[in-house]
């Protein structure tokens, strides 16, 4: 299985998620941080990724690295939870994705501080640390929600702020941990069950998203369908089929359109 050829390089590539004597840079905005660690994790993963399949193309968060034609393609967050790895707080992670023909086929996620590796293989279920996991089975009302107030595009906060208030009445309670790859682990783990996003990129949920259905959860867009390869998304995911319904008809009532 592929999966397994993956799994070293991830771990490999968590060593270089070190605790301290990294430089920290902001990018567009002051809250959207990249440090001397993710740039060393990805050069370390568009090196080792290669070896294993030297014509897949890449689609990685920094150095605007992206190249999508190509049957395969890795898609990769070299640190999922930079702000959260740039304070030395646990939740931030390796993400990888491997995409065949437009579909994700396999999948880790990494969080080296949490000593948590999750991983899938289409049809082959969902692991963490080698164990079988399954989403849960709450009904909306018990159901914690993860969530995030679009840190990157303030425009956007408001209109959070309305879905999350809305979400929150119905549910148990809401959680913002600061990476969305570990959060869609843990709905994937039955310990979070609702998500909701404004806009994420491919490469902070392409591998969750796997793990996720793989563990029986599910996912999708501002249009109901799959979560987009190759463009940002508004992000649902849930798990079970009734609860993410809920979530697309309470988004929808908010918003008419996608607002990007
Ligand atoms: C971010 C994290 C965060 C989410 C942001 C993402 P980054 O990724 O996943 O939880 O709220 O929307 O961009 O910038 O730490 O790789
Ligand atoms: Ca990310
Ligand atoms: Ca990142």
């Amino acid at each position: 299985m592929i999966v397994e050829k993956i799994i070293p390089i991830a771990r490999e590539a968590g060593k270089l998620m070190v605790r301290s004597g990294f430089d920290v840079m902001e990018k567009d905005t002051a809250a959207n941080l990249v440090t001397s660690s993710d740039l060393a994790v990805q050069h370390f993963l568009v090196d080792h990724l290669s070896g294993i399949m030297p014509d897949a193309g890449f689609l990685c968060e920094e150095d605007d690295l992206g190249d999508l034609n190509h049957e395969y393609v890795w898609i990769v967050d070299p640190i999922d939870g930079t702000a959260n790895y740039a304070r030395g707080i646990d939740h931030c992670a390796v993400s990888i994705a491997l995409a065949k023909g437009g579909e994700v086929i396999a999948g880790v996620v990494y969080s080296p501080w949490r000593n948590e590796l999750f991983h899938a293989e289409k049809g082959s279920g969902a692991f963490l640390n080698g164990s079988l996991i399954k989403a849960s089975e709450r009904p909306f009302k018990d159901g914690l929600f993860c969530t995030a107030m679009s840190t990157y595009r303030k425009e956007f906060a408001k209109t959070c702020s309305d879905i999350i208030f809305d979400i929150y009445m119905r549910s148990n309670d809401v959680r913002r941990f600061g990476s969305a790859a570990i959060e869609l682990c843990m709905v994937a783990l039955g310990k979070i069950e609702l998500f909701f996003e404004m806009r994420l990129q491919p490469w902070d949920y392409a591998a969750a998203s796997l793990i996720l259905s793989e563990a029986g959860g599910v996912s999708c867009g501002f249009d109901g369908g799959p979560l987009s390869l190759s463009n940002p998304s508004l992000t649902l995911a849930a798990n079970n089929q009734d609860n993410l319904s809920e979530l697309f008809s309470t988004v929808h009532r908010y918003l008419p359109e996608l607002p990007y």
